[in-house]
């Protein structure tokens, strides 16, 4: 139904039905336009990807036309409007290509755990390079056109980065003995970036992609363990490299692609630290297409989900990121240095230097920020740290140690250009609630706490967070949940109207900002990506399972919104509902917000390419193709108002 318009924040679209259908669903009065598929050529030189002929991408040609067309999985997008401060119609738009999902692509891959993908590998060598190329990132000119947006193939500052092009390593840890390779003894160049999920933009116009499960592509850890146990001069070297993987526990055995089969790169005994120059931060200026991808290493090394700026009183920034695991860490990196908006060339520094932190949240609302710095107690040679560099390259060992609060599986995090607020979404945790005493050899417990009150945590919640004053360099924050998300109308649940850290909360039940209509609230789960629209309302796009809804028909990941603030604070809301097996993500606004970007990642994912769940967006039966679509209001108004 119809909204009113109580507040500068009311969101008035007519809320969609969540949806089991093979398509995207958008509110009456909007329209939805694919205009990115994997495969599209970004360079006019080069054909788009033939769908009937897939195979020709395990032929040596395949990786060299891949490296020239959008990548697979899109997750991130970040819009950079050109010539135009604030442009919303020509922009370059900076979209993540997370992963490969290759039962999708090739017809007769055995699956990622079957032993027989060796076979495949090992038949079809140039599988890989072309799987690497279809990872990284696009940087596409689009230009809105009578309504309507459009690539520009012609534009010189198209660009793809793959899993192959050549970075460089930045900050307190590049060149360290850890980050040589017998390939690049300098420890300061790296090929490529790869598991790129969320990211964020700095106020200067660079995008900041975040590595995230990149240890799934190397294998042989087992090879690494045995080494390290036969009497070498290297015994203790190789030792020290084996304990560190074991903190991100990369496959033991065969990787799930079987890259080190045909890249030795990948094969953790043959090169044990090429891995340890993946899980950082990677700055690329869109802007400058000849210009060097930066690993910044000051920001850490894990499991980045996505990178969030805000700027301080005094002009330094703070990035804030998610380790996405299940019982790690919220970190927030400070620069030294002050953002200058008149030097550009001084602010694509900053990110060298500053100080890390990880977030500890206590029962009472509050919590602090614990410096990660070498040589404070207990990151020192006894705990065995040397330098501020193996703190940044063992950054989750190092949290440990402080004392850092396990969070369940922090994804995106996004702060409010209205109320200065940071909102957190906690993707779900099933072990959260079970009594654990390891995890991927670490000492864990699993009990529930108040920024993590359910157990187990099937559908995910979001935090809401304030730094004190409202400055993000303080050392101290209060916070509170936000949502508990699930369904509202579960009759095996309570449907609570507030929540505090002390309060008991069951497996199924929902809490929605003290909103109290629960029949006016749309069901959700599993919250991933956060954006904001210009006038504070927080979107949620989601990626999980969705039985734990309860719901009669099952539905498809989709994308909410819903007000932080006033009489419909906490009213979630769908917007939109994406085609079978795919994750909805990479929301992002024009600074206009008359345009939405949206991307539609693995649709089809449960299924396989001979036995198809999804044939979106082609129809007919045609291969599932993940794309960046364009959600435009029939009016030419505001998206969401
Ligand atoms: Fe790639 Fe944390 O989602
Ligand atoms: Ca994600
Ligand atoms: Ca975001
Ligand atoms: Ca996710």
């Amino acid at each position: 139904e119809q909204v009113p318009a109580d507040s500068e924040s009311a969101l008035r679209f007519e809320t969609i039905t969540g949806s089991g259908a093979d398509r995207v669903t958008v509110p009456k009065g909007y329209q939805a336009q694919v205009l990115l598929s994997w495969g599209k050529a970004l360079f006019p030189e080069v054909p788009d990807l033939d769908l009937q002929h897939l195979e020709t991408l395990l032929t040596p040609k395949g990786a060299d036309l891949q490296a020239k067309r959008f990548g697979y999985n899109c997750d991130f997008n970040g819009f950079f409007p050109l010539f135009q401060q604030n442009s919303s119609r020509r922009g370059l738009l900076a979209t993540n290509h997370e992963f490969t999902s290759e039962e999708l692509i090739f017809s007769g891959w055995p699956g990622n755990d079957n032993p027989e993908r060796a076979n495949f590998v090992r038949k079809f060598p140039a599988m890989v390079a072309a799987m690497k190329a279809a990872h990284g990132v696009s940087i596409a000119e689009v230009i809105k056109r009578d309504g309507q947006w459009h690539l520009a193939q012609n534009s010189s500052f198209n660009r793809r980065i793959t899993g192959e092009t050549p970075m460089e390593l930045t900050g307190p840890a590049a060149g360290h003995d850890l980050l040589q390779t017998a390939a690049d003894p300098s420890g300061k160049k790296v090929l490529g970036t790869l598991n790129n999920c969320a990211g964020g933009k700095t106020p200067w116009g660079t995008l900041l992609t975040c590595e995230e499960n990149f240890d799934q592509y190397f294998g042989n850890l087992e090879g690494l363990e045995s080494l390290a146990t036969e009497e070498s001069p290297n015994q203790a070297k190789l030792k020290k490299y084996a304990a560190l993987h074991g903190r991100l526990s990369p496959p033991r055995e065969l990787s799930p692609r079987g890259w080190e089969l045909v890249d030795k790169r990948f094969d953790i005994a043959e090169n044990p630290t090429e891995a340890l120059r993946f899980g950082w931060v990677v700055e690329i200026d869109p802007y400058h297409p000849k210009s060097t991808p930066k690993k910044r290493t000051a920001l850490g090394r894990f499991k980045h989900e996505g990178a969030n700026m805000m700027v301080g009183p005094e002009g330094q920034v703070t990035v804030y990121s998610g380790d996405d695991t299940q019982f790690e860490y919220i970190y927030k990196f400070v620069s030294a240095e002050a953002y200058d908006p008149n030097n550009r060339a001084h602010n694509l520094t900053l990110l060298d230097k500053g100080t890390l932190y990880v977030a500890r949240f206590k029962e009472n609302g509050s919590g602090e920020w614990l410096p990660l710095v070498f040589g404070r107690n207990p990151l020192n040679k006894d705990h065995g740290f040397a330098s501020q560099a193996e703190v940044l390259i063992n950054t989750r060992r190092a949290a440990d140690l402080l004392g850092a609060t396990p969070m369940d599986r922090p994804e995106d995090i996004e702060v409010s250009p209205v109320n200065s607020k940071i909102y957190v979404a906690l993707t779900n945790n099933i072990l959260r609630g079970l009594e654990l005493e390891t995890l991927n050899g670490r000492q864990i417990v699993g009990a529930v706490d108040g920024a993590n009150p359910r157990g187990p945590n099937k559908m995910g919640h979001i935090l809401e967070m304030a730094e004190d004053s409202d400055d993000p360099t303080a050392l101290t924050f209060s916070w509170e949940v936000f949502i508990l998300c699930g369904n509202p109308a579960d009759p095996a649940a309570k449907f609570l109207t507030s929540l505090t850290a002390s309060s008991v909360v069951g497996p199924q039940d929902t809490y929605f900002g003290g909103y109290a209509s629960a029949a006016k609230i749309s069901p959700l789960a599993s919250p991933d990506n956060l954006a904001f629209d210009q006038v504070g309302n927080l979107w949620i796009a989601t990626d999980g399972e969705t039985h734990g809804l309860n719901l009669a028909e099952p539905i498809n990941n989709g994308l909410y919104a819903v007000p932080t603030a006033g009489k419909e604070r906490g009213r979630v809301r769908q917007f939109l509902s994406g085609p079978k097996g795919c994750e909805v993500c990479g929301p992002e606004f024009t600074p206009d917000n008359r345009t939405l970007f949206v991307n539609i990642q693995h649709p089809g994912e449960g299924g396989t390419l001979s036995q198809r769940l999804s044939d979106w967006p082609e129809g007919h039966g045609q291969p599932p193709r993940p794309s960046v679509i364009v959600v435009t209001k029939t009016d030419g108004g505001k998206i969401g108002g």
